[in-house]
């Protein structure tokens, strides 16, 4: 066991994939990791963000236009990062999109889509690193939501989709421990990316409603998940697998 604090949190010489890393809470965990030494890739579809994001990001940051509902895509996705990165240690899947529906107009389409790309997508991701993950002592973060475990109103499909990545987490990490991968995930709260915070700008009831069930009083910022997931991702949580991490400044458990 290493008892240096600084190497116990560095993710130096470590490959790490993210998905949807060119904006909000992705991108916030690129920059983390980026700081605790690791090689980042951004993953999603729009080549020009991508970029963007990348050359900003600085040295050791590179980027892949990739669909994650795209799965039969996944293998070479993976493989090409290891011919061009030569390994991969840290799997993040953060991908994502919202669906604000009642579930009485919630189409089956439009739930398979949040599906798809929450759950299936990442699924085919974390089979595709396995070889890959197995080889370096891995991991694979997921991020969940607050609505993994509280209900908010018109979100059916976000909701179930958010609540099984926990019981795909405590699955894969039973499954792949023996090969020494560990697997967790990330709940977060309300987190003020550009998104969230031009919606609470225009509903000031519903922010009010956030901050007087938040203990800790205040939006949480991309960083705050970005620090949590380099801490789950670094050798410090080499015991920890399975789990899933609020990081709600209290918000589930406050009244
Ligand atoms: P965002 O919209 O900035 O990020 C989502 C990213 O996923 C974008 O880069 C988007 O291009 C990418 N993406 C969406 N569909 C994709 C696909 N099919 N293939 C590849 N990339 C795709 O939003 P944010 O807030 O940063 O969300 C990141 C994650 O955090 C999501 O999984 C979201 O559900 C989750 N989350 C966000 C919270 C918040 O308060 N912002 C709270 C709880 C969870």
């Amino acid at each position: 066991m290493n008892n240096d604090f600084q190497s116990a949190f560095s993710l130096k010489g470590r490959v790490a994939l993210i998905t949807g890393g060119a904006s909000g809470i992705g991108y916030a965990i690129a920059k983390c990791f980026h700081a605790a030494g690791a090689e980042v890739i951004i993953a999603s579809r729009n080549t020009t963000k991508l970029k963007a994001a990348a050359a900003s990001l600085g040295d050791r940051a590179d980027y892949r236009a990739y669909d994650v509902t795209e799965t039969e895509d996944a293998g070479r996705l993976i493989s090409g990062i290891e011919s061009s990165h030569g390994r991969l240690d840290i799997l993040v899947n953060n991908a994502g999109i919202h669906l604000k529906e009642r579930p009485e107009s919630t189409t089956p389409e439009a739930f398979s889509d949040v599906v798809q790309t929450h759950l299936i997508g990442s699924h085919s991701l974390c089979v595709a690193a396995y070889p890959y993950l197995s080889k370096s002592s891995g991991s694979i973060l997921f991020i969940a939501s607050i609505t993994s475990y509280i209900a908010l109103p018109a979100t059916c499909a976000y909701s179930s989709a958010k609540s099984a990545i926990l019981g795909y987490v405590r699955s894969l990490a039973t499954d792949w421990a023996t090969s020494g991968i560990r697997v967790n995930a990330i709940a977060p709260g309300w987190i003020e990316t550009p998104m969230l915070r031009e919606v609470l700008d225009r509903d000031p009831v519903r922010k009010e409603k956030i901050m007087a069930r938040t203990p800790l009083g205040a939006l949480g910022s991309p960083e705050d998940i970005g620090w949590s997931a380099t801490y789950l991702s670094s050798p410090a949580a080499r015991f920890i697998t399975g789990t899933t991490m609020l990081v709600d400044g209290g918000a589930a458990v406050g009244f």
